[in-house]
């Protein structure tokens, strides 16, 4: 079975009375804003007398770091700068932003709202904290933010609700990983400071994947058939990067360029990409879920295989040797 208008709209309904649960998750998962970390606290502090010391610092922590680091990092703050992407790609997905309207008291609207609020000093911070250390070419980075806020986004969820969940749990993840890997070799490479800024930002990145995870969940208990069909639908589709969008994405591309590198680095891989899958099915008790129509069953067959097949592939993954890094002052 493939997707049809009825199924869009059955999905929207479902999503739209699930309006409570994403009410909850704005106070069980996100954190209020005078409690939360910002940017500042891992900043230097310009107003004091010894701002430019604290500068001299950072910039000498950050010496060592190798470029494939310095272009990892630079890629995963381009992607949570282009911010205005995805909050504008959740709140057009059917039965979530039902009146229109940015500033609703409707749960799925408070949330998108709450959670790009937090993800907002994600590339806030990095930003900061690659401008001063003097590592990036930071007016070509800021061209491919522009380009990438220009282009768009697209997850091929098709504005569908279900799809969109599945995608979105998918994406926490992998953001969380490549976070966590690149702040082990910001610890490697010296700057105990940056590791720990990898690591905060991943801490929230776990909380929101939590959030989502929840919410298919529910789909999952409410509408068990639909939600395997969705999630067979979006892995065919497969999970693309939220940035891929940031130039014309041809071969060389700073879009390849970048990908090649976090591969090589082991900052976000095809096993990566193999385990999130195993995870979620696991998550979600795919091989458990019985009384399936025979579409479901069939998607249910798909997905229990599925993180093997991709493990398969990961397995004979060519790392490219000399990939040259991008973004990179010098
Ligand atoms: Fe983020
Ligand atoms: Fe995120």
């Amino acid at each position: 079975m493939s997707y049809n208008k009825n199924e869009l709209n059955k999905n929207a309904d479902i999503i739209a009375g699930l309006e409570g649960i994403a009410k909850q998750a704005v106070n069980d998962y996100l954190v209020d804003p005078q409690q939360c970390w910002q940017p500042t606290d891992f900043l230097p502090d310009m107003t004091k007398d010894d701002a430019l010391e604290q500068v001299a610092q950072l910039r000498k922590r950050t010496d060592a770091i190798p470029p494939e680091v310095i272009t990892s990092l630079v890629g995963n703050m381009i992607t949570e700068e282009a911010l205005p992407n995805y909050q504008s790609f959740f709140n057009l997905l059917k039965g979530v932003n039902t009146d229109g309207n940015m500033a609703s008291e409707n749960g799925w609207v408070q949330w998108s709202r709450t959670w790009t609020a937090e993800e907002n000093r994600h590339g806030d911070l990095l930003n900061k904290y690659l401008y001063l250390s003097g590592r990036a070419d930071m007016k070509e980075v800021e061209i491919t933010i522009h380009n990438l806020i220009r282009n768009g986004f697209d997850a091929k969820a098709e504005q569908d609700p279900y799809q969109a969940m599945i995608y979105t749990s998918f994406q926490e993840r992998a953001t969380k990983i490549a976070h966590v890997n690149t702040g082990k070799l910001a610890d490697k490479a010296g700057d105990d400071v940056l590791s720990r800024i990898c690591k905060t930002i991943a801490g929230d990145e776990a909380r929101h994947e939590k959030a989502y995870k929840h919410f298919m969940s529910k789909i999952f208990e409410t509408d068990p058939n639909g939600a395997l069909l969705a999630f067979e639908t979006m892995m065919k589709k497969q999970i693309t990067m939220p940035a891929l969008l940031m130039d014309n994405a041809k071969e060389h591309s700073l879009f390849t360029r970048f990908s090649m590198i976090t591969e090589k680095m082991g900052i976000y891989t095809t096993f990566d990409y193999a385990n999130i899958i195993h995870h979620l099915t696991e998550q979600w008790k795919i091989a458990q879920l019985t009384g399936l129509k025979d579409y479901a069953a069939k998607a249910q067959e798909y997905l229990c295989t599925l993180a093997d097949r991709y493990r398969r592939i990961a397995e004979r993954v060519k790392v490219q040797p000399a990939v040259i890094p991008v973004w990179v002052n010098g």
